[in-house]
């Protein structure tokens, strides 16, 4: 098979997002829309994919940072046809290219591929037919019903302004014609552009076949040019994903209100409430709860464990039969193994939690090193800062601590320590022992409380 050139066409401005970033950078599903482009045409795998950019440039190539893409500068936009003659000097001149824009990004792998397998004398035009197509470039077709043209909505006829066949403007072009048509193009019409469009009535005067190729949804063909189209995307991207999880047997209490901004995998049996945000690589186990309004992003939750509502995880491994949260915060490097219990309003970072501890309520557990069984008391604090820097706290197996004990690093509480609740530990806890580190209980006798004065 002759080798394919994906060009992705980027350099438009999208004034109308009114933002500093430009307009491909914006994320859907927690990605810019450009690197869903280029992800969807990599698994074409392409020989080559050139971006034209323009506008914002720098920026751009800077967040997506791909050694394998070349960039084709378009200093002024000219048109869709001079945008693709940028990319030229970076194309072979044998195979197939296809053209992508960098705004539309939630075209399917399986219809790029629809594409490509119709495009047997190298061209294919990707179209949709919709209900109101004005805006849009109109597909024009002879009596055997062969696409002949595309004429651009602003050089419409009226007869042409009623048809509803549009143009995607993804189209698949034979190389080595390229040359010649994009330098016959005039730019001669309503925009004073040079239309990429054009080709096609230059490929009909050629002899070639130009087979059209409708989108299965118009989702899949949709742009973005301001805030409540990249919405409208996101939502309909989130739908496409929660049909995928619900399709792969998980369960969500709401397929319209979840968002993952990653990739989100999975065991059996899962199921998630309502309001949960996904984000980067997360990974549940068989059998994992998730309440609702959770985030969690780059976690990993092996089997069986329970994340109770309103937590926060970020960089955390949790592991079998845990028990999370209502309102608990993993930060982190935060390591709990199996059956660790953490509680509402505690935080925990860069922390390693051993087998079947507890940290039930209120506490912060940073920098420290938990050892199995261990149950830390309401109110705890490991005081891992002074201000400059940071020191461990080593709890061994079996520890009691307190309620309301501060431990001040570095410090070690042995082996089946016991921590008298209201301690402030700054030396080491024997193994063993109780450790009590608070001012002694005092009673005044005869003490008599202050009286009103005259
Ligand atoms: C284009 C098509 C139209 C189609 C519509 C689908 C042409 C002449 N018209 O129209 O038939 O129905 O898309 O949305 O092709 N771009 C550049 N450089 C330029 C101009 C555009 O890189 O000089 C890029 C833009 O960033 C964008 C894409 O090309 O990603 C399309 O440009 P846009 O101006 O939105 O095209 P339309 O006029 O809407
Ligand atoms: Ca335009």
């Amino acid at each position: 098979m002759d080798s394919l050139s994906v060009v992705i066409l980027a350099a438009g401005k999208g004034k109308r997002m009114y933002s500093a970033l430009p307009k491909v950078l914006h994320p859907i599903g927690g990605q810019p829309m450009l690197a869903r482009v280029i992800a969807t045409a990599r698994q074409l795998q392409p020989a080559k994919i050139v971006v034209v950019y323009g506008h914002g440039g720098e920026q751009v190539r800077e967040q997506i940072q791909d050694p394998d893409i070349a960039w084709a500068l378009q200093a002024e936009q000219l048109g869709t046809g001079h945008a693709l003659k940028m990319a030229l000097p970076y194309l072979p001149k044998v195979g197939r290219t296809l053209v992508l824009y960098g705004d539309v990004p939630l075209t399917t792998l399986a219809t790029l591929q629809q594409l490509l397998a119709v495009a047997e004398q190298g061209m294919a035009l990707l179209v949709d037919v919709l209900p109101d197509a004005s805006g849009y470039g109109r597909i024009v077709r002879n009596e055997a019903g062969e696409i002949v043209a595309i004429v651009e909505d602003k050089d419409c006829s009226a007869a042409q302004k009623a048809i509803r066949e549009i143009n995607t403007g993804m189209l698949v072009l034979p190389n080595a014609r390229l040359d010649g048509w994009l330098g016959a193009l005039k730019n001669g019409n309503a925009q004073g552009e040079y239309y990429l469009t054009d080709v096609i009535g230059l490929a009909v005067t050629d002899g070639l076949a130009v087979p059209g190729v409708t989108v299965a949804a118009s989702w899949e063909a949709a742009g973005v040019n301001n805030k409540w189209q990249l919405a409208e995307l996101e939502r309909q991207l989130q739908l496409n994903q929660a049909r995928a999880l619900l399709t792969a047997g998980v369960t969500l209490a709401d397929p319209a209100r979840i968002d993952v901004r990653g990739e989100l995998q999975h065991g059996q049996d899962v199921s998630i409430d309502v309001g949960c945000v996904f984000e980067g690589q997360v990974s549940l186990g068989d059998n994992v709860q998730i309440g609702a309004y959770c985030v969690l992003k780059n976690v990993t939750v092996a089997a069986g464990s329970r994340i109770a509502p309103y937590s926060h995880l970020e960089d955390a491994v949790v592991g079998e039969g845990c028990r999370i949260g209502p309102y608990a915060r993993l930060r982190p490097g935060a390591r709990l193994a199996a059956h660790v219990h953490v509680g509402n309003f505690v935080e925990i970072k860069k922390s390693n939690i051993g087998i079947g501890s507890k940290v039930n309520h209120l506490s912060y557990i940073g920098d420290a090193d938990i050892g199995s069984k261990v149950n830390i008391g309401a109110g705890s604090v490991t005081c891992n800062y002074d201000g400059v820097n940071k020191y461990r706290t080593l709890i061994g197996d079996g520890v009691f601590v307190g309620s309301g004990t501060l431990m001040v690093a570095p410090v070690t509480l042995e082996e089946g320590a016991t921590i008298g609740a209201g301690s402030v530990l700054t030396k080491t806890a024997p193994a063993g022992q109780l450790t009590v580190a608070r001012a002694k209980q005092l009673t005044v006798p005869g003490w008599q409380r202050p009286q009103k004065l005259k």
